[in-house]
């Protein structure tokens, strides 16, 4: 099979994650970009890319490359493309366009553009043009201008590859689905050692956990962009999800999901029921400043209440508790937190042993790592 580049978008802080993982799925050529993965692959490995890299939100093949200094240029340019290759007269197309360019500084006119100029050489050929589907079209566009430098390429996922495709529903401030697997990744957790999400929302940490721990693909439920190009390989697609099937493995850990709030362990629920995990998740209404260890050592990631509600004293008070809970009640546990709340943050008071920087969507966080040793070793400062 015939290589090709391609690059996988990512969230900013995991670009490590997703080129371990995909190094993980045979990649070649890897090379970390901001906030994406440059990479080396054939077809099988596009595939893959795609039901199988959990930190990756969309999977982009690179169809042509070249310098542009003006929009009539860049008109003129993509016209040249011969893009009956990719489409036909009755299927529809979208286009998502970025710039980052002192020339071009208009994102939904650097796609207009392009639309133009695909829409212009059908007409100018056919007498007729395929329509534009902004919602789920057969072909995504996506024009990219880094200064001079103007990619486009076809989204072979379609919609976020955070998108897991079980329907799931929210609570207040969820985290997105790539960037909890991602710190979960960033942990180094075994996969056999208890795992607990003691303020869980809708459950993501925990779902995400268990289909780490199975080795279970994370969009197993969802359908791909590549599955309607003209050059899909239904047998070689098939290949590839039995193979996948084939890597699933029995969940030995122990992973909770925990929150004070009925109402949010029911969403949990719901959502790891739709996910099918549900029956490898304990799931339980608890405060966790009323909790304790349930095992010798074990694994907390939490995502607390950033405090847009409370009041600043209120929520500072919580993660300072959040803190003595941890030191007092789960010696020999490691905790990572993840917040935006960089005041509070602080108040934790145990010794970090790392700090990350992340987005949780637009908000700037930070994820903080604490080792809680047993005895004299006890992280204290
Ligand atoms: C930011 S949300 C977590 C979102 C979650 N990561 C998700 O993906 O949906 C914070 C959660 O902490 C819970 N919570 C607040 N105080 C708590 C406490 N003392 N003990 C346990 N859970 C608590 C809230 O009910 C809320 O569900």
């Amino acid at each position: 099979m015939a290589n090709f580049t391609l690059t996988a978008k990512t969230l900013f802080g995991l670009e490590q994650v997703l080129a371990n993982e995909l190094t993980g799925i045979g990649a070649t050529n890897i090379e970390i970009l901001n906030r994406a993965v440059q990479y080396t692959g054939d077809q099988a490995i596009l595939y893959k890319s795609n039901l199988l890299l959990r930190t990756a939100l969309r999977i982009l093949k690179p169809i042509a490359t070249f310098d542009v200094h003006s929009e009539e240029q860049l008109y003129r340019l993509v016209r040249e493309i011969d893009w009956s290759k990719f489409l036909t007269l009755r299927q529809t197309f979208a286009i998502n366009g970025t710039a980052k360019s002192d020339r071009f500084t208009h994102s939904k006119y650097v796609a207009l553009k392009t639309k133009d100029a695909i829409v212009d050489q059908f007409r100018d050929r056919y007498g007729s043009r395929p329509s534009i589907d902004t919602n789920d079209p057969d072909l995504w566009i996506d024009v990219h201008i880094s200064d001079r430098t103007c990619t486009i390429s076809l989204n072979s996922s379609g919609h976020t590859l955070a998108k897991r495709g079980y329907g799931i529903s929210r609570t207040l401030a969820p985290i997105n689905e790539a960037l909890a697997a991602g710190i979960i990744l960033m942990t180094g957790w075994d996969r056999k050692m208890a795992l607990t999400d003691p303020m869980c929302g809708s459950g993501t940490f925990a779902i995400e956990a268990v289909l780490i721990a199975g080795n279970i693909p994370p969009g197993r439920f969802r359908h791909y962009n590549f599955e309607k190009w003209n050059d899909f390989d239904r047998k070689l697609w098939k290949d590839v999800r039995l193979e996948a099937k084939a890597k699933i493995v029995d969940v030995e850990a122990k992973i909770y999901a925990k929150d004070i709030e009925a109402s949010n362990l029911e969403i949990a629920k719901a959502n790891a029921e739709r996910a099918k995990v549900d029956q490898y998740i304990t799931f339980e209404k608890k405060d966790f400043l009323q909790s304790a260890a349930q095992e010798e050592n074990g694994l907390l990631i939490m995502n607390p209440p950033y405090g847009e509600r409370l009041e600043q004293e209120e929520i500072v008070d919580f993660y300072r508790e959040i803190g003595t809970r941890m030191k007092h009640f789960y010696e020999g546990y490691e905790a990572w937190i993840i917040s935006s709340n960089m005041q509070a943050l602080k108040q934790v008071g145990l010794r970090t042993s790392k700090k990350t920087l992340l987005f949780n969507g637009p908000l700037e966080c930070k994820l903080h790592k604490y080792e809680m040793y047993k005895g004299s070793r006890k992280g204290e400062g």
